[in-house]
């Protein structure tokens, strides 16, 4: 859509007439009427914005005109189809529960392990939020990891009443054994209702109690260290 351009110049006779504008109708904005291209010097540029011929008086005059309304930015195409359509099912499937966005990423998060920067814009454009909203989310909840999780996870409580049973030593060690490695990721957590048979922690989501840094190399003995 093509809007009146503002008279420029005030106090040039041929200024003060109403402008005509053509070229802005019938598809043909970037098209002047004689046929000729828009000079180089005021080509407008991005997308939201057309080029209009406009006559006023004597002066030809090429003018940016601003279209209505923001140009978002188009998805980026993801980089796996697959992936894509499983999280836009999984959206569309959750998109009718109450608060979807917190449920959706979650069972993302449960089905492919992470939230991978592809998920979001599929997930804003079912839920017609902007990605920023998504993002925002995902990024304030620890729970919705970006990254894809290691082979294996183990999450030790050092909470209060565990840290009074020796948690520390535990996470420690448990730190120490896999620092730098990809197949094992040592996190904390902050109880588990498990307190009295501390220190507590989970191996692969499994519960543990009592956990020592011997008994928690026995457990995993089998892991890659
Ligand atoms: S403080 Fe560790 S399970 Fe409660």
């Amino acid at each position: 859509m093509c809007a009146a351009p503002r008279a420029v110049g005030r106090g040039r006779p041929h200024l003060a007439r109403t402008p005509t504008l053509a070229g802005c109708a019938g598809g043909k904005a970037s098209t002047r009427p004689d046929g000729g291209l828009a000079p180089p010097t005021s080509a407008a540029t991005g997308g939201s914005v057309v080029r209009c011929w406009d006559v006023t008086g004597t002066t030809e005059r090429w003018t940016p005109v601003r279209q209505r309304g923001p140009s978002p930015a188009p998805a980026p195409a993801p980089a796996d189809p697959e992936r894509a359509a499983s999280v836009r099912s999984i959206a569309e499937e959750l998109s009718g529960v109450r608060g979807p966005l917190l449920p959706i990423l979650h069972e993302v998060v449960e089905t492919h392990g992470f939230v991978h920067d592809d998920d979001v814009p599929v997930i804003a454009e079912v839920l017609n939020l902007s990605r920023a909203d998504v993002l925002g989310v995902v990024s304030f909840y620890h729970d919705f990891r970006r990254t894809p999780p290691a082979a294996h996870r183990v999450a030790l409580c050092r909470a209060e009443a565990c840290q009074a049973r020796g948690a520390e030593a535990t996470y420690a060690s448990a730190a120490d054994r896999w620092a730098g490695s990809t197949e094992v990721e040592v996190g904390e957590v902050f109880c588990l209702g498990n307190c009295a048979l501390g220190p507590s922690g989970t191996l692969d989501g499994t519960l543990h109690a009592r956990l020592t840094p011997d008994r928690l190399d026995a457990l995993t003995e089998e892991w890659a260290r």
